[in-house]
Order: structure tokens, then C-alpha cells, then sequence
């Protein structure tokens, strides 16, 4: 992955009529010029814009449980290690050694008392600090007194956990994680995530950029077209159009009937609602984090970045109880687990589809429909906002 890149401004990429056409009426709007999927000069920009100035998924809590785990991952082009420390905490720091610069940690690790650096051996505690220098003051000399190590100790990033989702903030400036998330967290009251389990993780690679998956993620407008089964699940005329609250794009369903494929036989939340019963509802954390949540099931989608046409897509499945693990419920599992990985190839179809549009001539942001496109204003106004 590249590195972000600062130098640049958005009117290197945008005309200077871009914010006022996003704020028109949709009919008269359209969506991002083709410079934001394609250019890689605009994703390093992106990268030091977008993603380093929102909160942005870092890592599943599972994947370190113990304290001592580290798994290092890349962020906004940045290299970045998440630890669960002594106390258990979960912590991130930028995952660079104080002295010369070296990357500390290149696979995830289990059990560790301390990070040290591949280089000249400083070693840092699971909360950053310095330990010791070795050979600092010379040949036997070590460094192991702290008070001369202010400057040396890791430099953490803001971080957050939500349920088993680890969010980190890399230029320590956006909102409070608690007030991030408030609109969710109000919206999914009543749905008990406590009855959580990790069950499995999809993943694909995407000839695409990442904006097209999270922008086909939230419509539903090219169900009746590209996924036979899911509109004969909930059909057109049941389907409204994605809203959104700020940097919350959501959308929704009641669905009549129950299928092998959305989860019949799997355990339910519990204590759930009548109408949550026939319910699905999916939400985009901007940037690049969604969820779907069913009575059943939660799913989550993250959109990696990896290049301006390349992005890693994760989907992570959750169910309830014992629906998680228990034999009795293995075939209904995989029949859900089937249908998601069978949906989403049907999507990346299409998504590289666009993708491949996007270096036509013949497009430049699109004409957007006034009934179902207006969260895809809104994801467009959001991109460019973060880039001012
Ligand atoms: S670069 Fe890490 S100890 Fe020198
Ligand atoms: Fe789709």
C-alpha cells in the first residue's frame, strides 16, 4: 500500500463546482468525477484525508485476546500495531521504533511481554513505554533509566472498542467515539449484541475502488436486477430508499416470510421485538465500515483500501447464542454463510462493472435517481468534506 500523500489540495482533483452541484436537488447532482476511482495521486490523498481524519475500523477485537496479542495492520497508509495490554486493554500505536524509524512488527503476535525493534533492540512496554536501550551510552552501556527516555516511548493513536470492532482516529481530532456512534447505538436499542458470537470471515479481493463497494452496499436499487433471490425475498415495491443522518447512511426492511438462506432455524436475539422478528436493517459508518443486522444475525462489511482500483473486502458473520457454534445449527449456518458469499459475488460483478466505467470518457459522476440516489449525494459530500 502506498502512503498518504499531503501535499496535494482538492482542487487538484475537483472543479471548483463541484460542492455546489452535490448540493443540488439529485436530479440535477450527480456523484464523484472519475479522478476519485481511478487516480492514484487522489487515493494517497484520500488516505491522509479521509481516513486519517475519521474513526476507522483497525482490527476485530478477537483477533487479540489475550493480553501480550499484537496484530500490526495498515491504516490510511500507515503502518499501525494494535496491542491488548496487561490490564486487557486494547491500545494502537503507530507501529515505528523512536530511534531510526524502523517498523516494529510485521506479523501478528501472541503472548508478547514487550515489542522490540528487529533494529538496535529498544524494547517498549504493552503500553508503549521505553524499557530499555541497549548499548545507548556505548559498548555495555545500557539505557534501562527511563527519566532520560521521554521522547522514546511509542506514539499511541486514539482508539476506540465497539463490540468486537476496534476503531482508531489517527489525527486524534474527530468527534468522541460515544457520540460517533450515538445515532446507531439509538437506532439498535433493543437488539441485545451481548448475545454476539464470531461464527466466520469472508474475504475477497475487488478489481474496484472502495467507494464503489460501500456505495453499492447501501442501495438497493439494483436488487430487482443483480440478485434474483434477494428480490424474491423482499421485492421492489417493498423497499424504500436508503436515508441518512450525517456520517450514517442506513436503510431498511420489514420481509414476510422467513428463508433457509436468511437465517430460518437460527436462534434470535433475545427478547426481540414482534416487528424486529421480520426485520433487517443495514447502516455505513463512514467511511468504509458497514453492518447489517437481522433477527438472527449480524453482518459486517469492511472495504479496505489497497490501491485506487484495488480494495479487500471482509465480511464478518455474527449470530446469536448458541446459533454461533452449536452442531444442531451447523447446516442452517452454512446455508446463511453461502448465501452472503453467493450475494456478495453477484455484487462484485457489478462493482467492477463500474469500476471499468470509470475510465470512460462518457462519464463523469453520473445522473443520479431522485428516489433512490440522494444517499449517494451524501456519500460524495462527505468524501469532499473530509478533504477540505
Ligand atoms: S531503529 Fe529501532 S532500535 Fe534502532
Ligand atoms: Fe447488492
Amino acid at each position: 500500500m502506498s502512503g498518504p500523500d499531503y501535499s496535494f489540495a482538492i482542487k487538484d482533483f475537483f472543479d471548483k463546482d463541484l460542492e455546489r452541484r452535490l448540493n443540488l436537488p439529485t436530479e440535477e447532482s450527480s456523484g464523484l468525477p472519475n479522478v476519485a476511482y481511478t487516480s492514484e495521486a487522489f487515493f494517497r490523498f484520500e488516505q491522509g484525508t479521509v481516513f486519517r481524519k475519521n474513526w476507522v475500523f483497525a482490527a476485530f477485537a478477537h483477533q487479540i485476546p489475550q493480553p501480550g496479542d499484537m496484530l500490526p495492520v495498515d491504516i490510511a497508509g500507515q503502518p499501525v500495531v494494535i496491542v491488548r495490554d496487561e490490564d486487557e486493554n486494547v491500545r494502537a500505536f503507530h507501529n515505528v521504533c523512536r530511534h531510526r524509524g524502523a517498523k516494529l512488527i510485521d506479523e501478528p503476535q501472541q503472548g508478547r511481554k514487550s515489542l522490540v525493534c528487529p533494529n538496535h533492540s529498544w524494547s517498549y512496554s504493552l503500553q508503549g513505554k521505553l524499557i530499555a536501550r541497549p548499548h545507548f551510552f556505548g559498548g555495555e552501556k545500557h539505557d534501562i533509566n527511563h527519566q532520560a527516555c521521554h521522547r522514546s516511548d511509542l506514539v499511541e493513536i486514539r482508539g476506540s472498542v465497539w463490540h468486537d470492532w476496534i476503531f482508531i482516529n489517527i489525527d486524534g481530532h474527530a468527534a468522541k467515539f460515544n457520540e460517533h456512534i450515538a445515532f446507531i447505538e439509538t437506532r439498535i436499542q433493543g437488539y441485545d449484541f451481548s448475545a454476539l458470537g464470531f461464527a466466520e470471515k469472508l474475504e475477497f479481493d475487488i478489481d474496484a475502488n472502495w467507494k464503489l463497494t460501500i456505495e453499492n452496499f447501501i442501495e438497493p436499487y439494483h436488487v430487482f436486477s443483480c440478485h434474483p433471490w434477494l428480490n424474491s425475498f423482499v421485492g421492489m415495491e417493498q423497499r424504500t430508499p436508503p436515508d441518512f443522518h450525517e456520517h450514517i447512511l442506513y436503510c431498511g426492511y420489514q420481509f414476510e416470510k422467513t428463508d433457509p438462506a436468511r437465517g430460518e432455524g437460527l436462534p434470535y436475539f433475545p427478547g426481540l421485538s414482534k416487528d424486529r422478528q421480520k426485520r433487517g436493517d443495514w447502516y455505513v459508518l463512514f467511511p468504509n465500515f458497514a453492518f447489517e443486522i437481522f433477527p438472527d444475525q449480524v453482518d459486517v462489511f469492511i472495504a479496505s483500501p489497497e490501491s485506487a482500483k484495488r480494495t479487500k473486502e471482509t465480511i464478518a458473520l455474527y449470530f446469536i447464542g448458541d446459533g454461533t457454534h452449536a452442531p444442531e445449527f451447523e447446516q442452517a449456518r452454512r446455508h446463511v454463510i453461502k448465501n452472503w458469499y453467493d450475494l456478495n459475488q453477484e455484487d462484485i460483478g457489478i462493482i467492477e462493472r463500474m469500476q471499468a466505467g470509470r475510465a470512460s470518457d462518457g462519464f463523469d459522476g453520473g445522473v443520479l435517481s431522485p428516489y433512490w440516489d440522494p444517499v449517494q449525494q451524501q456519500f460524495a459530500r462527505l468524501i469532499v468534506r473530509a478533504m477540505r
